[in-house]
């Protein structure tokens, strides 16, 4: 343990991020309180000018190089029921907070709605920031408020639902207010009765397959916990950032096109003029699926995750991405953006 006003210098971040890239911090610092974390930001004005990083669990950032400057490691903890009223709770995590670790405590005590976000690595505190998704729920559905610190500004903000322009993958805190707050609690509004989610096809399959008769949030949990591990890559075994592309819409008129052209693609209508194209799909169709040069890779089972296989660095997965992207406009006139964060 060390002392909250010690920055450690030359800091590898080998351990912090789910690519497992050995990339450094010219400096580093965790916090467990909210004061420990203003004491740290308060040091470090004194410092010449460098940007701060706010780093969960690494599990979304793709690091290119070396940081020049501040990563703070946000390491507050604690789980609070904070009030309930006819039909929900509203429980406070700490931003720190291991988010399946979170998902698993509320599905034991009967909280109910995040059942489908189960086994999302990372932590409670970078869950709004892209709204995180899967199984046919975004923690928008869910969300109550959060807290965060302006790092400039030395104060305290409440955001409610409508204050963080939840989108696909998207929220003020990815881009408009970027490294601006650091968030460091998030209040979910869970029922007490729950609804259960379950027409992405592969989780009424999945219960089937495992014979539940009677649902439950345990159940659907442990239906899409199988899911994902049928076919996503364990980071603690081979480094990624789960997909890291997102799925790209595309015009309807647009899909018409493809559709003639290549009447497997894989589309879903969004709204009356958009189709969600699977990026999996895409990627898959250009070949890339399970290729691998050096040690930069692109999934074998699931076309939308690159993989480190050891020393693979942060501007071989760039590179081998920017090939991809470039394939897929060739053949398909789609241009698909990164999901991850690149420092
Ligand atoms: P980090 O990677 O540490 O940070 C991500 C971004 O958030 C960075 O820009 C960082 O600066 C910022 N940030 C982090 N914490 C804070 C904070 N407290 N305040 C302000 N900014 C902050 N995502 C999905 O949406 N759905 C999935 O199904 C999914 N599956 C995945 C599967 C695998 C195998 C992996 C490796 C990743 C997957 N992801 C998925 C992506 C990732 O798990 C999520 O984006 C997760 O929320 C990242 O959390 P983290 O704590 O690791 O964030
Ligand atoms: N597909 C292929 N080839 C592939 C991969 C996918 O053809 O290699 C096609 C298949 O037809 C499949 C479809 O794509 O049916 C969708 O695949 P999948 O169900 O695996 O979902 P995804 O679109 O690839 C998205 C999210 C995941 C989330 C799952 C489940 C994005 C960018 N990704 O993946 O989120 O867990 O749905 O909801 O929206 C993440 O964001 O990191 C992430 C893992």
């Amino acid at each position: 343990m060390y002392h909250a006003t010690h920055f450690l210098p030359d800091y590898s971040l080998k351990a912090y991020n789910s690519f497992q890239f050995d990339v450094r911090a010219r400096f580093f610092a965790a916090f467990q309180t909210t004061e420990m974390m203003q004491e740290l930001l308060e040091q470090y004005q004194w410092l010449p000018y460098m940007p701060i990083h706010i780093l969960g669990g690494g599990s979304n950032i793709l690091f290119t190089r070396d940081v020049d400057g501040l990563v703070l490691r946000n390491e507050l903890n604690g789980i609070e029921l904070v009030n309930e009223d006819a039909d929900h709770y509203y429980v406070k995590a700490m931003a720190g907070e291991n988010w399946h670790r979170f998902v698993c405590y509320c599905i034991e005590q009967g909280y109910a709605g995040l059942e489908n976000l189960s086994l999302i690595p990372g932590s409670v505190g970078a869950s709004p920031m892209q709204n995180i998704g899967a199984y046919g729920v975004e923690i928008k559905d869910v969300f109550h408020s959060l807290e965060a610190w302006h790092i400039n500004e030395k104060h305290k903000e409440t955001f409610y639902l409508k204050d963080c322009e939840f989108g696909y993958r998207e929220s003020v805190f990815k881009e408009k207010y970027r490294n601006r707050f650091i968030i460091t609690s998030v209040t979910y509004r869970l029922r007490k009765q729950p609804v259960f989610q379950t027409s992405y096809g592969a989780i009424t399959q999945e219960l089937e397959k495992m014979g539940v008769t009677e649902l439950s949030s345990a159940a659907i949990a442990k239906a899409v916990i199988n899911i994902r591990r049928s076919k996503l890559p364990d980071p603690e075994e081979l480094g990624n950032a789960g997909s890291f592309f997102k799925n790209p819409s595309i015009s309807i008129s647009h899909f018409e096109r493809l559709h003639e052209a290549f009447p497997d693609i894989v589309g879903y209508p969004l709204n009356e003029s958009k189709i969600k194209l699977a990026a999996g799909w895409l990627i898959e169709q250009c070949g890339w699926k399970g290729y691998r040069k050096g040690d930069a890779g692109c999934h074998e089972k699931q076309a939308l995750v690159l993989v480190n296989y050891g020393n693979a660095t942060g501007g071989d997965i760039f590179r081998l991405s920017t090939e991809i992207i470039e394939s897929v406009y060739k053949k398909f006139g789609v241009r698909l953006d990164r999901e991850v964060n690149l420092i």
